[in-house]
């Protein structure tokens, strides 16, 4: 019986997030824009998902079908992947140097990663392989949070109830990247949670697939002085991807 009622497996026909039998999945157009071509020679993108309890999810679930249906995008269920949770690093190491982008993609707990995100760093960041004087196998990577949060965005604030920032709750994360070599974006954080209405959790969909696509298609570049000074992606998107720019032909909508 799994502890609080958290069942696997994950199937799940309603969202289409389901990973059957293969470790990691690409979905190039799970919903309907069948137009877009993606150049092989844009950046891929790993998104990790770490939910231990897809069931009861409203946001990340919705989320990752964004994601899933982003081309150049691999979609990885680390709970659904590992329901016992041995991680295999050296599986989990190609997909890594397989790709150019790491998405950590994981609802805020105990203002952490859920326990699997965790292990899989002490597993899969090995000395001499991620770090170390040889350890050079993830150098040049970026990575991007993408979070989601109870507590609200003014309870991430130093005088609010959290009292830190979730950049300062990010540190020990932010600091492995470093270590390993990989530059961080700022993250795309989603606040407030509880009782989010259905209508703007599909805003934060939306936006989560304009963000990954801009970061695959090189809009959003982490060596970018004004990108670099938000506190998240999502602050103000329209500011930081300008619509004119084009390239965001996805079928969903972004009204707010
Ligand atoms: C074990 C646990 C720990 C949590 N810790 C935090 C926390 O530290 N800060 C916070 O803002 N929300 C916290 N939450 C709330 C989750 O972040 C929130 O339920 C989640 O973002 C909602 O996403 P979902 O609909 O995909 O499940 C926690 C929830 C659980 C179950």
């Amino acid at each position: 019986m799994p502890l609080f009622g958290w069942v696997f497996p994950r199937a799940d026909s309603e969202s289409g997030l389901h990973c059957p039998s293969e470790l990691a999945f690409t979905v190039e157009s799970i919903e309907d824009d069948l137009t877009r071509t993606h150049d092989t020679s844009e950046p891929r993108l790993l998104v990790l998902f770490a939910h231990p309890a897809l069931e009861k999810s409203r946001v990340n679930r919705r989320l990752a079908v964004s994601a899933q249906g982003v081309p150049g995008v691999t979609l990885h269920d680390l709970y659904e992947a590992y329901p016992e949770g041995h991680i295999l690093a050296e599986r989990e190491q190609q997909l890594l140097v397989d790709h150019d982008v790491i998405v950590f993609h994981f609802p805020l707990f105990w203002y952490s990663t859920p326990a699997l995100l965790k292990e899989w760093q002490d597993i899969v960041l090995e000395h001499g392989w991620a770090y170390g004087s040889e350890g050079d196998a993830l150098r040049g990577k970026t990575a991007l949070f993408a979070i989601s949060t109870g507590g609200s965005e003014a309870a991430y604030q130093a005088d609010g109830y959290n009292r830190h920032t979730i950049q300062e709750f990010l540190a020990p994360l932010r600091q492995t990247c470093r270590l390993c070599g990989i530059d961080c974006l700022p993250p795309f954080v989603v606040h407030g949670t509880h009782a989010m209405p259905p209508r703007t959790i599909e805003r934060h969909a939306a936006d989560y697939r304009r963000v990954l696509e801009a970061v695959r298609d090189g809009r959003i570049d982490v060596e970018d002085a004004a990108v670099a000074r938000l506190s998240r992606l999502n602050e103000d998107l329209d500011q930081l991807l300008p619509r004119a720019e084009g390239g965001d032909k996805g079928g969903e909508s972004h009204a707010r």
